[in-house]
C-alpha cells in the first residue's frame, strides 16, 4: 500500500468558503482576513495578529519594521529550513549561525548568549518540528543584552511550553500556512505580537510601506489618500486564501491530538531500533505540535534508506540539511567554518529523514510505514545489530 508523505485536511466546506469570497467584488485583504486575524489573536491570547502571504514575507516585513538591516547581526540556528537565515540576508543584515542542542536540535540559551556581539540586534529561535524552543531562557538572555526575539513558529501554531504559547515571550512570533503545514491555505502566514507600536509598523511594511490598505482606502464610501513613510514589501494575504483558515483553526487541537497519538505509535514501534535509529527528545510537559516526524540514522545509510522507502511507495523527505551546508551559505561562511563550526546540526542533517505524519494517516497506513522501514533497516544494519 503506497503511503504519501503528506495529505492536506481541507474539506468541501473550505471550498464553499472560497466560493463565498469569489461571489464578492473584493478578492484581496479585507473583511475575511481581518476576522481570521481576530480568531488567531483570540486563540493565542495576544492583542495583535497580522496575516501574511508567507512566513518568509512576514519575517521580512517584521525585520523591516524593526529597522534591522546592513551592519546588523541576527542569530539563527544552524538546523532549520533555509528561510530562517535567508530573510536576514534579504534585508541586508548578517545571519550568525549557532549550533543546536544535540537532544532537541534547537537553539539554546548558552549558544545564543555566546554568539551575541555589539552588532547583534535580534535572534530567531525556531520551534523545530513542532516543539517550542526554550523561550523563557532565551527571553532572559535577550532581555539581558537588549536584543529582539523573533520566533520562527512555522512548525508550531498550536504548541506551548512552560505555560507560554508562541508570541507570549518574544517581540513577534511568525507562523507559516504553507501547503504542508498543520494549518494551511496553500501559501500564507501570520505575525503575532504583544507590541502595539510594532504591529502598527508591520501593518505598513506588510504593504509597500503604505499608510492604508485597499479596504481602508475606500472605507465609508469615499476615497482616502495614503502616504508612504517607510520602506515595505508586499506580504498581505488575500481574502481568497484567508477563507481557508477559520475551520482549520477551530479544529487545530483535535487534529494535534491525532498527530500526537500517531507520533507516540511511531515512537513505541521504533524504540527497538535505538541506537541505530534515534528520534529528537520530546520536552517533558510541553505541548508538541508534531508537525514533522524526523528520525536519524548513520549518515552513510541515510540516502539508501530514503531511496528504498521511496521505491516501496512510502513518502519520506529530509528536514533538513544544516543550513551552513548548502552551497550559498558555504560560500558565505567559508568552507572551514561551514565544515567545522556546527557539528551537531551538520551530523543531524546528514542522517535525518522524516516519515509521513498527518491527522488522516490511518493506523494501517502507519503500520505499512513502520513494517517497511523495519524491513529495510534490518537489511542494512550490520549483522547482530
Ligand atoms: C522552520 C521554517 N521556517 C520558515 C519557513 C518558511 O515558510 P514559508 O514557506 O511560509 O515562507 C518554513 C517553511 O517550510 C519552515 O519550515
Amino acid at each position: 500500500m503506497p503511503v504519501p508523505f503528506h495529505r492536506h485536511e481541507l474539506e468541501p466546506a473550505d471550498a464553499a468558503a472560497v466560493a463565498d469570497v469569489l461571489a464578492t467584488p473584493f478578492l484581496t485583504s479585507g473583511r475575511v482576513g481581518a476576522a481570521v486575524e481576530e480568531q488567531i489573536a483570540e486563540f493565542l491570547g495576544l492583542p495583535h495578529v497580522l496575516l501574511t502571504n508567507s512566513w518568509t514575507n512576514g519575517a521580512i516585513a517584521t525585520l523591516l519594521a524593526l529597522g534591522i538591516g546592513p551592519g546588523d547581526e541576527v542569530i539563527v540556528p544552524a538546523m532549520t529550513f533555509i528561510a530562517t537565515a535567508n530573510v536576514v540576508r534579504l534585508v541586508g543584515a548578517t545571519p550568525v549561525f549557532v549550533d543546536v542542542d544535540p537532544d532537541t536540535l534547537m537553539m539554546m540559551a548558552d549558544g545564543l548568549e555566546a554568539a551575541i556581539t555589539a552588532r547583534t540586534r535580534a535572534a530567531i529561535p525556531v520551534h523545530l518540528y513542532g516543539q517550542m524552543a526554550p523561550m523563557r531562557a532565551l527571553a532572559a538572555v535577550a532581555a539581558r543584552h537588549g536584543i529582539r526575539l523573533i520566533e520562527d513558529a512555522a512548525h508550531c501554531f498550536e504548541g506551548a511550553r512552560d505555560g507560554a504559547r508562541p508570541g507570549a515571550l518574544s517581540d513577534a512570533a511568525i507562523f507559516s500556512f504553507y501547503a504542508t503545514k498543520n494549518v494551511t491555505c496553500g501559501e500564507g502566514g501570520a505575525i503575532a505580537t504583544r507590541d502595539t507600536d510594532l504591529a502598527a509598523r508591520i501593518r505598513q511594511t506588510r504593504l509597500h510601506g503604505m499608510s492604508a490598505g485597499a479596504a481602508d482606502r475606500f472605507r465609508g464610501g469615499r476615497y482616502r489618500h495614503w502616504d508612504m513613510t517607510r520602506l515595505g514589501t508586499k506580504a498581505n494575504l488575500p481574502d481568497l486564501l484567508a477563507a481557508l483558515l477559520p475551520a482549520q483553526i477551530a479544529r487545530v487541537e483535535e487534529r494535534r491530538q491525532k498527530r500526537e497519538a500517531l507520533a507516540r505509535r511511531y515512537r513505541e514501534a521504533l524504540a527497538g531500533f535505538a541506537p541505530d535509529l534515534v528520534l529528537p527528545a520530546w520536552v517533558e510537559g510541553a505541548k508538541h505540535a508534531h508537525h514533522l516526524f524526523p528520525v536519524h540514522v548513520a549518515p552513510h545509510m541515510r540516502d539508501t534508506l530514503l531511496a528504498r522507502l521511496t521505491e516501496s511507495g512510502i513518502g519520506a523527505t529530509v528536514n533538513y540539511r544544516a543550513v551552513p551546508q548548502t552551497r550559498y551559505w558555504r560560500d558565505f561562511l567559508g568552507e572551514e567554518r561551514a565544515e567545522h563550526d556546527f557539528p551537531v546540526a551538520t551530523r543531524w542533517g546528514e542522517g535525518t529523514f522524516s516519515l509521513p505524519l498527518y491527522p488522516s494517516l490511518g493506523e494501517a497506513e502507519q503500520d505499512e510505514v513502520i513494517e517497511t522501514l523495519a524491513r529495510i533497516l534490518q537489511e542494512h544494519l550490520p549483522e547482530g545489530a
